[in-house]
């Protein structure tokens, strides 16, 4: 089949993703095999790309947000059919789906109604799975006495999730930020009840919409920079939860006021064990939501093909750090 992979991590400048031909992928026992119709990019993937190279002789093949159709299923892969419409994310540690066909376990991966396009779906995975999870952490509420909740870059492919996800599975306020005339309206229209700028001061920002200290605050973007600002927003015993590579922290604040730490990585339960069929439902609740109204998918851009032309300008969106909403390919 043919998949978009490389051999050697590279700088955008010298983008080498090419279209070459792999094996088939072998499914393992709990796996389905999916033929890809739309994928979501992300930039933790370009990361990937300027970081990662193959082993001697092999290739990388990024993506682990997908939407298609099921045409093959393992023998312990319940709950799926041949023909079945399906989204979602898969393995880092296994080969991704910016391919023709994907082996993904079945566990991370949800239905979805004919209502549904490819490209909708494949918008809304990580995004849904990286917001709910950095917010509810394993349960299925925000920690007690979270009334309010801060997320930082609000318009991003995580933030975009974060927002309506607050606004609608929770009574959270919910204060975005975004710092351009299209950030801020997207971030609005996704039900923040107020949007501040995260390159102007938080705090005097909150102080002047006389909103209190805040409860939790979830930084998708430059959070070890900003740290010394977290602390003085939440209150004592609060919770900032954070999504990027945030460096190396001085922690001391961070005990002098109580707070608690939640790192998040969406891959973590699939890679290392625990209840992976979480991910599953959670996304399945998603795509209902979508269907039903109550959610928007966040694709902002569609680009065509499974091409090197069509992931180098997704690449370069995704690079710009000023994407609103996400970037989708439909294959
Ligand atoms: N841990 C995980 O499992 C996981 C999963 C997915 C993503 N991530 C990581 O989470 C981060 C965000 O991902 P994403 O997909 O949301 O990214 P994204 O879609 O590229 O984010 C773009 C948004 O970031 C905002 N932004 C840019 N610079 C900022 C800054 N200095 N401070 C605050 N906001 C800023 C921009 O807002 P304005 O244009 O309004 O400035 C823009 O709307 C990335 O580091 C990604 O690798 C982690």
């Amino acid at each position: 089949m043919k998949a978009l992979a490389y051999e050697r991590a590279h700088l955008l400048d010298a983008f080498a993703i090419d279209l070459v031909d792999v094996a088939e992928p072998r499914l393992r026992a709990g796996d389905l095999l999916v033929e890809v119709r739309a994928i979501g990019i992300n930039p933790g993937e370009a990361a990937i790309r300027r970081t990662r190279s193959a082993p001697p002789g092999g290739r990388v093949v990024l993506g682990w947000e997908f939407a298609g159709v099921v045409v093959a299923t393992g023998p312990a892969a319940t709950g799926f059919a041949v023909g079945d419409r399906v989204m979602g994310t898969g393995d880092i540690t296994r080969d991704g789906s910016w391919a023709e066909r994907v082996a993904v376990d079945h566990r991370v991966v949800a239905p979805i109604a004919d209502e549904l396009t490819f490209a909708d779906a494949a918008s809304l995975p990580i995004g849904v799975l990286t917001a709910w999870e950095a917010l509810v952490r394993d349960g299925d509420a925000l920690p007690p006495g979270v009334g309010n909740v801060l997320v930082v870059g609000a318009a991003g492919g995580v933030g975009s999730m974060a927002t309506q996800l607050l606004a609608t599975w929770t009574q959270a306020f919910v204060i975005g930020t975004a710092s351009r005339p299209e950030s801020r309206e997207w971030t609005t229209a996704l039900g923040a009840d107020l949007v501040v700028d995260h390159h102007r001061d938080l705090a005097a920002q909150l102080r002047d919409a006389g909103v209190g200290p805040v409860d939790l605050v979830l930084s998708t973007s430059d959070t070890g920079s900003r740290l010394t600002s977290y602390v003085e927003l939440l209150r004592p015993f609060g919770h900032l939860s954070f999504v990027d590579a945030p460096g190396r922290w001085d922690l001391e604040a961070v005990a002098v006021r109580s707070l608690s730490l939640h790192g998040e990585m969406v891959f973590s339960t699939i890679v290392t064990g625990g209840d992976a069929a979480r991910q599953g439902r959670i996304l399945a609740r998603a795509a209902g939501d979508v269907v039903a109204g109550r959610l928007r998918p966040i694709g902002t851009t569609t680009l065509q093909g499974l091409t090197p032309e069509a992931m180098r300008a997704a690449h370069t969106l995704v690079e710009s750090g000023r994407s609103v909403g996400k970037t989708v390919i439909t294959l």
